[in-house]
């Protein structure tokens, strides 16, 4: 039986977006295989390693976990779309001055997590970092470098 194809319309890293899609293809599938963008990783596939996080709506989600059509009128951040207009985003430049950073797979979740809780709450506590990014697995870094560069992003942001 042919999958249902559906229009998708939605705001992706501020650029006004339409995919057709199969309603039954995860948002983890259309950002990958139909729109290029490789950067959000895919690990379990069944929401428990985080690596797929994006942000919709200002909330960190995982992105396996949710068909494409339930993007629709809403607006979505990838990894791609976490840039300043002078290079590095801050959270990114605070993962490599503090390695934050090992092999790099779940760096892209990661970053998407301590996005939308630093969007949230500016000057969110060490106890609430390390909430925002439980989520995420990280086989290499032992947290304590994601934290501290966390950490540095928020005092900038909250020192300016
Ligand atoms: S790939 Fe989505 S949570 Fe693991
Ligand atoms: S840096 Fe390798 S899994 Fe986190």
């Amino acid at each position: 039986m042919k999958n249902h194809t559906v229009t998708i319309r939605f705001t992706l890293n501020g650029e006004p977006t339409t995919v057709e899609a199969a309603a039954d293809v995860s948002v983890l599938h259309l950002l990958r295989e139909h729109l290029g963008l490789k950067g959000t990783k895919e690990g379990c596939g069944m929401g428990e390693c985080g690596a797929c996080t994006i942000v919709v709506d200002g909330r960190a989600v995982n992105a396996c976990l949710m068909f494409a059509p339930q993007l629709d009128g809403r607006e979505v951040l990838t990894v791609e779309g976490l840039r300043a207009e002078d290079g590095l985003h801050p959270l990114q430049q605070a993962f490599v001055d503090h390695h934050g950073v090992q092999c790099g797979f779940c760096t892209p979740g990661a970053l998407m997590s301590a996005y939308a809780l630093l969007q949230e709450n500016p000057r969110a506590g060490r106890e609430e970092i390390v909430t925002a990014i439980s989520g995420n697995l990280c086989r290499c870094t032992g947290y304590r470098n994601m934290v501290a560069a966390i950490e540095a992003a928020r005092d900038r942001r909250t020192d300016k």
